[in-house]
């Protein structure tokens, strides 16, 4: 099927039962002993040693992910999530204008289906590595003339206080890929960046002009957040959100295939770990969400593992991938922000 094939896409999400995938993990030895289903992401507990720790770890991820996108930047790494229209159906509103603001871009393999599939939403995109962000707006010159329904920008949503690299070198800038006429340039990346960023910083406050977005989509990029900094990361993705708009969340669940086959080597600690490329990968189970959300003052109205079965086309066998799929609403009321 093409990439911009519209045929309904089939979306898989209980092709086995949690439980009983559990229970073959655990019997089977396929998973180290200390791993439990539900102790989660301890933000709170953390020393002062081990906050350090985290802050040192997550600051090479940057750095990491960079090199990641560099890598990839000839090939489309992440193929086009086109479930997500389904998985998420607030998306596929082809009535009214809805703005969206996609947290971990990658490549653009969300915003394009989203762009793609509704002409009146808007898409804010950001990733705290330029190379992604000049790989969205690469994809997205493919579409067309999106007249200002796609802004692209760099930031690190999980830094203590959001981050935007408002100081790249005029060598670095000169060596952005250009981008088509009318998409996005590195300026207006950086300018979009930091309107988002003023709303961010703005958000304990009342001002009516804040741009916020109807809904965030947070697909496989909390994982790639230090646990440490997983609450400040979705605290500032809400602050972007309006009420009653929603944090739309798929990523990597607890016991998924890729969390069995890391090497003990890797593991830094008992859901996280780091791959050879120096990025890291956290497997979350459903219980840190409802614990990240009661710290949040988010409502969580959706939450569950997602097991999809896959066949191996060399070898035939089964690959079970476990997923979160979530939806945080922000209350209408709105939410109390602690500091940034
Ligand atoms: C596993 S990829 C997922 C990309 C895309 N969402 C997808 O589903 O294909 C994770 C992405 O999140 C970005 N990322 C990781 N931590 C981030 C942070 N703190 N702020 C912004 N982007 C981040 C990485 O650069 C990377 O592009």
């Amino acid at each position: 099927m093409g990439k911009g094939d519209t045929t309904a896409v089939e979306y898989h999400s209980h092709d086995f039962n949690f439980e009983w995938w559990k229970q073959q993990v655990i019997s089977q030895g396929l998973c180290p002993s200390d791993v439990q289903p539900h102790p989660s992401v301890e933000e709170a507990s953390c020393d002062d040693v081990e906050y350090c720790q985290a802050d040192c770890v997550q600051e090479t991820q940057q750095s990491a992910w960079e090199q990641f996108h560099q890598q990839h930047e000839k090939g489309v790494f992440f193929k086009e999530r086109r479930y997500l229209l389904v998985e998420f159906p607030e998306l596929s509103n082809k009535d009214d204008p809805y703005v969206v603001l996609e947290i971990g871009c990658g490549n653009g393999s969300s915003a394009l289906p989203l762009l793609r599939a509704n002409p009146k939403c808007k898409v804010y995109a950001c990733d705290f590595s330029p190379k992604a962000v000049d790989a969205t707006c690469a994809a997205a010159s493919t579409l067309g003339d999106l007249s200002g329904r796609f802004i692209p920008f760099v930031c690190d949503v999980a830094a203590t206080v959001p981050v935007l690299p408002d100081t790249r070198s005029s060598e670095e800038t000169q060596q952005t890929t250009a981008p088509p006429p009318g998409s996005c340039g590195t300026l207006d990346i950086l300018a979009c960046g930091r309107l988002l960023l003023d709303s961010w910083l703005l958000s304990a406050s009342t001002s009516p002009s804040r741009p916020l977005a109807d809904h965030a989509l947070l697909v496989f990029v909390a994982s790639a957040v230090h646990p440490a900094r997983t609450v400040t990361f979705l605290r500032h993705a809400a602050a972007a959100v309006r009420p009653g708009g929603c944090l739309l969340f798929r990523d990597y669940g607890l016991y998924d295939m890729t969390m069995l086959r890391f090497p003990a080597a890797q593991r830094l600690d008992e859901r996280l770990y780091k791959r050879q490329d120096g990025t890291l990968t956290f497997f979350f189970t459903v219980e840190d969400l409802h614990r990240l959300c009661a710290e949040l003052g988010l409502q969580l109205v959706e939450c569950e593992y997602c097991c999809v079965e896959l066949v191996n086309r060399k070898n035939k066998k089964p690959m079970r991938r476990v997923f979160v799929h979530a939806r945080m609403r922000i209350p209408v009321e709105g939410i109390s922000h602690k500091t940034l």
